[in-house]
Order: C-alpha cells, then structure tokens, then sequence
C-alpha cells in the first residue's frame, strides 16, 4: 500500500473533480490518496505524487507550475505521474497535433521528464459552468453544451488503476 498524493490546480473546479476520482480509484484499490490543491500541498511525507492542472490559453495554473519547480527534488526520488485538463468543444477541433503546447505547455513537461515524470496525459476538460468575463462567457456560448464537459471518468479512473498497478508492482 503506498501513500499518494493528488495535488492540482483548479479555476473553475473541473480539474479538482478530476483529482478527486483518482485519488478515489486508488483508495478503491487499496492504497492511501489524498486530493490536495497544489498551493497547499507538499510530496513530504507521500510515497508517490499525481500531479494536474487546468490549462489556460497554453499555460498550466500557478500553482501547479510552483508546486512542480518547489517539489522538483523530492520528486525526482519519488514515482510521479501528471495529467493536465482542456481540451473542450468539439473534438475535431482540437490544436492539430504541431501545436501540442495548447495541450501540455512545453516548459512544464520538460521540467516533468527531467525530474523522471513516469507518465504525461491530457484529460478533456469541462468549460466554466459560471463564466467569468467576455472571453469565458463567449467560449460557453459558441459551444455546443454537449462538447461542454469533455471528461471521460473511465478514462480517468482507468489511467488512475495503471497507476494503482505500478504502486502494487
Ligand atoms: C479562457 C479559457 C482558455 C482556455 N485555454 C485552454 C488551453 O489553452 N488549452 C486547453 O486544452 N484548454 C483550454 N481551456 C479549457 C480549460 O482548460 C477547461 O475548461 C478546463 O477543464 C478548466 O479546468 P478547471 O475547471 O479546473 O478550471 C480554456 C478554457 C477557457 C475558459
């Protein structure tokens, strides 16, 4: 049984709920998972880190980038996995695969691979169910309400029991 730490980075709360259904598949799976918001959270004391951020026009949170440069070290000594949460609308207009930086900003991954990040993936996101200002409220108006919500919890929770896996191994 290991202890892991779910740290992330939210604005509009879709990525924290994301956080919470890993941490809850890996207690499913027997281990120990705390869902933590990356400003208040630290790896000590964890044996393994999950960590994921919301992203916005081409940049993870904040908290998410402090969280990863301050904790470099100790996740270098430690498993470590990472998913970033966006893309929304419709799928096929998703960055086309040249401009993967919309997806995973560029800077973040390579500090992940460096401090040997195990695994990197993209979740769909969800768009603001309250918007804020002129660019948010416009974004949810010309979406169609089906493309609004793009996470897929099975997906979530099967990429959580991979890792549940690598822990148990
Ligand atoms: C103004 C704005 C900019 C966004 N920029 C990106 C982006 O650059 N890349 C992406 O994949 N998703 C982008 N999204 C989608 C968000 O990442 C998605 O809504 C995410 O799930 C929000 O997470 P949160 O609810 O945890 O804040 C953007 C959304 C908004 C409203």
């Amino acid at each position: 049984m290991a202890r892991v730490l779910v740290a992330y980075a939210t604005k509009h709360h879709s990525t924290a709920e994301i956080a919470e259904a890993v941490a809850g598949e890996l207690r499913a799976r027997g281990h120990e998972a705390d869902a933590v918001e990356a400003s208040a959270a630290t790896a000590e004391g964890y044996d393994a880190v999950v960590l994921g951020s919301a992203t916005y026009a081409g940049r993870w949170r904040r908290e998410a980038r402090r969280f990863l440069s301050h904790e470099r070290d100790r996740l270098a000594r430690m498993p470590f996995w990472v998913f970033s949460s966006g893309p929304v609308g419709e799928p096929k207009d998703d960055a086309p695969a040249e401009d993967d930086t919309w997806l995973e900003p560029r800077k973040v991954i390579e500090q992940a691979e460096a401090a040997g990040v195990r695994e990197h993936v993209v979740f769909g996101g969800r768009l603001p169910e309250e918007p804020d200002g002129f660019i948010e409220k416009a974004m949810v108006r010309n979406t169609p309400e089906q493309f609004q919500d793009r996470r897929d919890w099975d997906e979530i929770r099967g990429w959580a029991d991979r890792i549940a896996d690598q822990l148990a191994g």
